[in-house]
């Protein structure tokens, strides 16, 4: 897709129809004069600083129609029947018809299974470099993370370093949490144990967006951090099991967190998919689902694709596997990727985390900002 979507583009009126015609390229779209008529960019119809509408869209009468409709350049001007006079600029419409591509949008995810090579680490004091920090973000919004390295490794550093990112989110377990194993712990990541791919707080409404963790000290043996594409696993899933999949997809799980007083649920599908049926996340945490008490039948079905879903992310080669060093820090989309780690010993040396968690406008903001610059 490219701006030469929006180059060719003409709209016109479909005859005895209120609807208009948009065609580019062998491409053509009808289009719901509400539609249109509602992305008025017009001083009378969006506020010129904050681009939010001056008017209600449920308020245009339910007849409006063009009663003019003419090019001009890189435009149609388009009267309608209240009144209002409206120019269509081409390459917005293009964009909006996902004929040509928003020039700031981040880039599109890849799915992707075993150790990424060439492996997405950077050093992160070179992030004040718009051309750094731009690589940063390329690399987590195509694969799901990136390692940053080079950071301090004193405790509550990752606070700095978050914030680059974004706002960090404050949860029960602290603004920052810290992650070594402790007598009696609230969650099982405070012990030495492997921890198998799974997706952080699933029990939260939203679940924490990114992840950060940040390593102080590693010098146990074992505790290497572990990550699994969730996109890579719903499309094989697509290709396993296409039914189960879409258990999985539609079927209300209850997940649960309750520690001393503290009670958290949220009630959520294991593939979260848009209405395309296209992969928006995964929730994952099979010491804490609950799945609701449908029919037998279905729940055969859900069993047997949550078993296919289980062994596909335990597959060694599935799974991307490194040490986190001290001053390494991972950063990670939650609602995507899966993380692990494998066991560590208590006996020798000692291992250290913090994390906290931003959501995913931050990183989006920054993209956006930066492809802004460049272009200016
Ligand atoms: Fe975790």
């Amino acid at each position: 897709m490219t701006d030469l979507a929006a180059d060719g583009l003409t709209l016109q009126p479909v005859a005895g129809s209120p609807r208009l015609r948009a065609d580019s390229d062998g491409r053509s779209q009808v289009l719901h004069p509400h539609w249109l008529r509602e992305r008025s960019e017009e001083p009378d119809a969006i506020d010129q600083g904050n681009k939010q509408r001056l008017f209600a869209p449920a308020d245009l009468p339910p007849d409006l129609h063009a009663t003019d409709v003419r090019p001009a350049a890189g435009a149609t001007i388009v009267v309608w029947s209240d009144g209002h006079t409206q120019s269509v600029d081409h390459a917005m419409l293009a964009r909006e018809l996902g004929w040509a591509n928003d020039p700031n949008s981040p880039p599109g995810r890849k799915s992707w299974v075993g150790q990424l090579d060439p492996f997405p680490h950077f050093s992160l004091p070179a992030a004040d470099d718009d051309d750094v920090m731009r690589a940063i973000l390329e690399a987590f919004w195509i694969h799901g993370f990136a390692i940053l390295t080079d950071t301090a490794t004193e405790a509550g550093s990752l606070d700095g370093i978050a914030s680059q990112f974004g706002e960090i989110r404050d949860t029960n377990f602290g603004r920052l949490f810290d992650v070594f194993s402790k007598p009696d712990p609230i969650d099982l990541a405070y012990t030495p144990i492997e921890l198998k791919a799974h997706t952080d707080n699933p029990y939260r409404a939203p679940v924490p967006g990114i992840q950060f963790l940040h390593c102080l000290v590693n010098d146990s043996s074992g505790g290497e951090s572990t990550l699994v594409d969730g996109l890579a696993a719903f499309e094989e899933m697509g290709e396993l099991d296409p039914e189960g999949r879409d258990v999985l997809a539609c079927t209300p799980v209850t997940f649960r967190y309750e520690f001393g007083t503290e009670r958290m649920q949220a009630r959520a599908s294991i593939f979260e998919t848009d209405a395309a049926g296209g992969f928006v996340g995964i929730r994952n945490s099979d010491r804490l689902d609950f799945v609701d008490p449908v029919d037998p039948d279905t729940l055969d079905v859900f069993y047997r694709a949550r078993r296919t879903l289980r062994t596909l992310l335990d597959q060694p080669e599935r799974r991307a596997q490194f040490l986190l060093e001290p001053g390494h820090v991972m950063m990670m989309d939650n609602r995507r990727l899966l993380h692990g780690r494998t066991a560590y010993s208590l006996t020798e040396g000692h291992r250290h985390l913090q994390g906290c968690y931003i959501d995913h406008d931050g990183p989006d903001q920054g993209w956006r900002a930066i492809a802004a610059r460049s272009r200016s």
